[in-house]
C-alpha cells in the first residue's frame, strides 16, 4: 500500500466584488455589524456567464500546472460542490470535457459534503491512490453560492461568496516536491439535516411555480445553531489532530479553518489557546465560499510562503450534513 501526497495547489476567485457596503445600500444592514458578527468585509460574486464548472477550470489549470501534471496525466476527477452546473451531468464530468479529457474515459464525479466537500474529495482522492486505483487524481471544491442564495434575506446573503480551490495529488513521488497526507478524519450526523438546507428543487420538493414563489430554492440556515455547532466541532477538530500526530504548538506549521465566520475562529483560539499566527485566515476577502473555502486558504497560504517544509498543516471545515472533517498534511 502507498499514500498519497499533494503535488500542487491551485484556486480562482471572479473578479467582481460585493462588499458590504453594497449591502447596506439595498437591504437594512450596515458594514459595522457585518464586520463585528462575521470579519467579512466583501466576498466575490461569479459573472452571469460564469457556472461552477467555469470556476473549477481556472482552478484545475492552475493546480496542474503548479503540480507539473498534464491534463492527460489525469486518471480521476473529484469535485466537491453544493451548487452543480446541473442536477445531471455532474460537474465534474463537465469539467473533464473543459480540460479537453472529454475523450479520455477516465472516471469523473462530484462529492455533496456541503462546506466539508474539499476534503471529503480529499480523503476519497487518497484512499483511491493508497489502493492503487489511480495515480494521479484532481480534486476541486468550487461554488457559485450566489446562484443560492437570497439577496433580500439580510441574514443569509451576508455570509456567502463565489470560488474555487483545487489540488493535484498522486503517490508521494521523488521527482518534485509532494505534501505527504498523514491522515484525514471524516464525519456526519444527520440528525441536524435541517440546520442549513436547500428546501426546494431536489426529488422531496420539486421545483413548481408555488416553491418559486416562496423562496424555496435559496439556503436557509439557522445561524445561531450553526455558531454553537462549528465552534464545538473546530475545538474538537484541531485537538484531535494534534494529539494522533503528538504534536504540541510549536510542531504545527499551519491551521486552515473553514472560512465561515471570523468569531467561530476566534472563540476556537480562546478555548485552544494557540497562536494566532499559526491560523490562515482569508475569509473577510471572499466570505464562505462552501467547499473552496479550505482549498482556497490553502492555495494563498502555499503562494504566499505560510506553509513550512516537513511541518503539518491542519485542515478542518464543517458544513451542511452536518457534516465535518479533518486533514493533516506533512508539508
Ligand atoms: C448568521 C450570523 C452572523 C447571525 O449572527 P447572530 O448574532 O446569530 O444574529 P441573529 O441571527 O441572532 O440575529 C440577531 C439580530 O440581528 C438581525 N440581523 C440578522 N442579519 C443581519 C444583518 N445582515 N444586518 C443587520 N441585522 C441583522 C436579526 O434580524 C436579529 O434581529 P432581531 O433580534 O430584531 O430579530 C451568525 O449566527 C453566524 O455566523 N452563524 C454561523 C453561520 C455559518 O457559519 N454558516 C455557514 C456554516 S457552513
Amino acid at each position: 500500500m502507498c499514500s498519497a501526497a499533494i503535488y500542487g495547489t491551485g484556486a480562482y476567485v471572479p473578479h467582481k466584488t460585493l462588499t458590504n457596503e453594497d449591502f447596506s445600500r439595498t437591504l437594512d444592514t450596515t458594514d459595522e455589524w457585518i464586520t463585528t458578527r462575521t470579519g467579512i468585509k466583501e466576498r466575490r460574486i461569479a459573472a452571469p456567464d460564469q457556472a461552477t464548472s467555469d470556476l473549477c477550470l481556472h482552478a484545475a489549470r492552475a493546480a496542474l500546472k503548479d503540480a507539473g501534471i498534464a491534463p492527460r496525466d489525469l486518471d480521476l476527477i473529484i469535485v466537491g460542490t453544493i451548487t452543480p452546473d446541473y442536477p445531471t451531468p455532474s460537474t465534474a464530468c463537465i469539467l473533464q470535457q473543459k480540460l479537453g479529457l472529454g475523450d479520455k474515459t477516465i472516471p469523473c464525479f462530484d462529492l455533496s459534503a456541503a462546506c466539508s466537500g474539499f476534503i471529503y474529495a480529499l480523503t476519497t482522492a487518497s484512499a483511491y491512490i493508497t489502493a492503487g486505483l489511480a495515480a494521479r487524481v484532481l480534486v476541486v471544491g468550487s461554488e457559485a453560492t450566489s446562484r443560492i442564495v437570497d439577496y433580500s434575506d439580510r441574514r443569509t446573503c451576508i455570509l456567502f461568496g463565489d470560488g474555487a480551490g483545487a489540488a493535484v495529488l498522486g503517490p508521494p513521488r521523488t521527482d518534485g516536491p509532494s505534501h505527504k497526507v498523514l491522515s484525514t478524519r471524516l464525519y456526519a450526523d444527520g440528525n441536524h439535516a435541517g440546520l442549513i438546507s436547500i428546501p426546494a428543487g431536489g426529488s422531496a420538493r420539486p421545483a413548481s411555480r408555488e416553491t418559486c414563489d416562496s423562496k424555496l430554492h435559496y439556503i436557509r440556515l439557522n445561524g445561531r445553531e450553526v455558531f454553537r455547532f462549528g465552534v464545538i466541532k473546530v475545538v474538537e477538530m484541531i485537538k484531535d489532530a494534534m494529539a494522533r500526530h503528538n504534536l504540541m504548538p510549536a510542531d504545527v506549521g499551519a491551521i486552515i479553518p473553514h472560512q465561515a465566520n471570523m468569531r467561530i475562529i476566534e472563540a476556537a483560539v480562546e478555548r485552544l489557546a494557540l497562536p494566532w499566527d499559526l491560523f490562515i485566515i482569508n475569509l473577510q476577502r471572499y466570505g464562505n465560499t462552501s467547499s473552496a473555502s479550505v482549498p482556497l486558504a490553502l492555495d494563498e497560504a502555499s503562494r504566499a510562503g505560510r506553509l513550512v517544509k516537513g511541518k503539518p498543516v491542519i485542515m478542518l471545515a464543517f458544513g451542511g450534513g452536518m457534516t465535518w472533517a479533518s486533514a493533516v498534511v506533512e508539508w
